[in-house]
This record gives structure tokens, C-alpha cells and sequence, in this order.
């Protein structure tokens, strides 16, 4: 049987993007689309807006009633609505695929509260070159010790909101992970002014902002002589569609639990 997948914020850059995808799947049906209360989108139909053609689903500000329809929902938002959304889940026990990006720790902190209660795949990205990146990145800072310093270099459109993108700080969360050292005690973020010379060991992060970039990331080992260099360049957003409906789809019976892309993907 299909799965019933629910977009929440299906106007948005993504939102739109996941419709597509769920539409073009053979294994799920369009369950339902959110938008933000008071949206010129409310009642038209969400293919419609998508530039689809008739979807025969109505753009809903019922957020309640999405979930209610849905076994699984799609949620690329902004961390305050999936805050709420995470309530919904519990509430209704729907399954979520989470890759809204800027959480604090409090909000992760109540992901995985929520996750103890239902399915939750949550990817600061979905595309599978990234999980693949994310896995080098581990190994690589495993093999070079802190002669090599590392820094991760990120790019996106001039409309993202929030720095450094989730998967730079993924990125840094992995090299960490090799080198078994704790991200909050090593990253460098922002660096400006005096700073001082470079602490060994850190792990320094920048964020470059600007036109349509879809998303860029390079690893840098930079040592005496020589430095290593591995990246992913994303040119369509299409790749994040597919991986989170991947995802939801994946999700079909899973117990409650946070699960990753690298165990949608089978990199685990
Ligand atoms: N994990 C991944 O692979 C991946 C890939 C790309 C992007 N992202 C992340 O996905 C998120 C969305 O990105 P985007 O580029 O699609 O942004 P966007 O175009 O701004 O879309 C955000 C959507 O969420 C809605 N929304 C936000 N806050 C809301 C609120 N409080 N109440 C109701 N609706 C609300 C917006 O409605 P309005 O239009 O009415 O404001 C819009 O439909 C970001 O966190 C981004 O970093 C993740």
C-alpha cells in the first residue's frame, strides 16, 4: 500500500520541491500540504502552485489535520514550526522526516525527546554525495592527526537564514567524531579582527553567502606542505527532495527512534 506523505511548508524553496517528488513516486501518495495561516495559498491547489497541474490537494493552514492525514510528514521548515510540528507527531503518531536546519540544542534536546515516541529521520542534508562526504570526512580526520588543521568552507544562496549551513556543522560533527574530540570544544566560528593564530587542533568553519547557490561544501586538511581537499557540489535542490522522500518511505514500520540518511542510505 502507498505510503501517505504530508509536506508542512509546501510552499517553500523546498516545500515545493518535495511535492514534486512525492508526486512523481509510485510508492506514496500526496496526503497533504501545509502553509503558514493567513497564506494568499490557503484552499488552491497545491500542484497548482507547484506549477504541476491539478493535484486534487487543497493548500491547508491546518496543521492538526495534515498530520491527522498523513502516516509520515515532510518537514523543511524553520526550527520554531518543527518545534510544534514534533508535538503533532506525538500526538497523532505520525512518523517525521525532519530537515529543517538552525536548531539550537534545546530543540535537537526535543527531537530526540519526541523520537522516543515516534519514527524520526532527521538529515541536515538529504543527498547521498554528502552522506558519502560525511563518512570520508570521519576517516580522513582519523588517518591525519592535529598536524593537519581542518576547516570546513561552506556557500549558499543569498536567501539562507542560518550560518553555518547544518551541513557544515555536520561535516564538523564527523571530523570531530575521527579525531574522538568534543566539536564545542575545538570549532572556530566567525573568526574576526585579532584573533590570534590558530589554535592546533581546531576545527574552523566559514560561511560564504551569495546568487543561487544551491549548496557547496569543501574539507580542508591543510598541513606542512601538503593539504587535502574534499567537497560536494550540490546543482540541483532536487537531490534533498528525493533523499527525504527516500526516507519517508524507509520509514514504513520503523520503531519509534532518531534515525539518520546514513541509515535510510545503508552507510551505517
Ligand atoms: N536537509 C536538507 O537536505 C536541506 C536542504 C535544503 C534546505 N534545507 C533546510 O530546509 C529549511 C527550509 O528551506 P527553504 O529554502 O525551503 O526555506 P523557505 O523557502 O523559507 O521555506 C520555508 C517554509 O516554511 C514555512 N514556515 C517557516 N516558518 C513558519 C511558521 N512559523 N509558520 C508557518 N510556516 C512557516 C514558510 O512559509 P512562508 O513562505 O509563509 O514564510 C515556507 O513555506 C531550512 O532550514 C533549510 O536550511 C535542508
Amino acid at each position: 500500500m502507498s505510503m501517505k506523505i504530508g509536506i508542512a511548508g509546501a510552499t517553500g524553496r523546498m516545500g515545493r520541491i518535495l511535492v514534486e517528488a512525492v508526486a512523481g513516486s509510485p510508492d506514496a501518495v500526496l496526503a497533504g500540504a501545509s502553509v503558514r495561516p493567513g497564506s494568499d495559498h490557503e484552499g488552491r491547489d497545491i500542484g497548482e502552485i507547484a506549477g504541476l497541474g491539478t493535484l486534487g490537494v487543497a493548500a491547508t493552514s491546518d496543521r492538526e489535520a495534515l498530520f491527522a492525514a498523513a502516516d509520515v510528514v515532510i518537514d523543511f521548515t524553520a526550527p520554531e514550526l518543527t518545534m510544534a510540528h514534533l508535538e503533532l507527531a506525538t500526538a497523532t503518531a505520525t512518523a517525521l522526516v525532519i530537515g529543517t536546519t538552525g536548531m539550537d540544542a534545546d530543540q535537537r534536546a526535543a527531537m530526540a525527546a519526541a523520537a522516543e515516541r515516534v519514527a524520526i529521520v532527521y538529515g541536515a542534508n538529504m543527498s547521498l554525495g554528502v552522506n558519502l562526504l560525511l563518512g570520508l570526512t570521519r576517516r580522513v580526520a582519523a588517518a591525519l592527526d592535529e598536524d593537519f588543521d581542518i576547516e570546513i568552507v561552506e556557500m549558499h544562496h543569498r536567501h539562507k537564514k542560518d550560518a553555518p549551513s547544518g551541513t557544515a556543522l555536520a561535516l564538523a560533527e564527523a571530523a570531530a567524531a575521527g579525531r574522538a574530540v568534543a566539536l564545542d570544544e575545538v570549532a572556530e566560528r566567525g573568526r574576526d579582527g585579532l584573533t590570534g593564530e590558530r589554535r592546533r587542533g581546531a576545527i574552523g568553519l566559514a560561511a560564504l553567502r551569495g546568487g543561487d547557490i544551491v549548496g557547496e561544501h569543501t574539507v580542508i586538511f591543510a598541513g606542512a606542505g601538503e593539504r587535502l581537499e574534499i567537497g560536494h557540489r550540490a546543482t540541483s535542490r532536487a537531490i534533498y527532495g528525493t533523499g527525504a522522500v527516500k526516507a519517508a518511505l524507509w520509514l514504513k514500520g520503523r520503531p519509534p527512534g532518531l534515525y539518520g540518511m546514513a541509515d535510510v542510505l545503508g552507510l551505517t
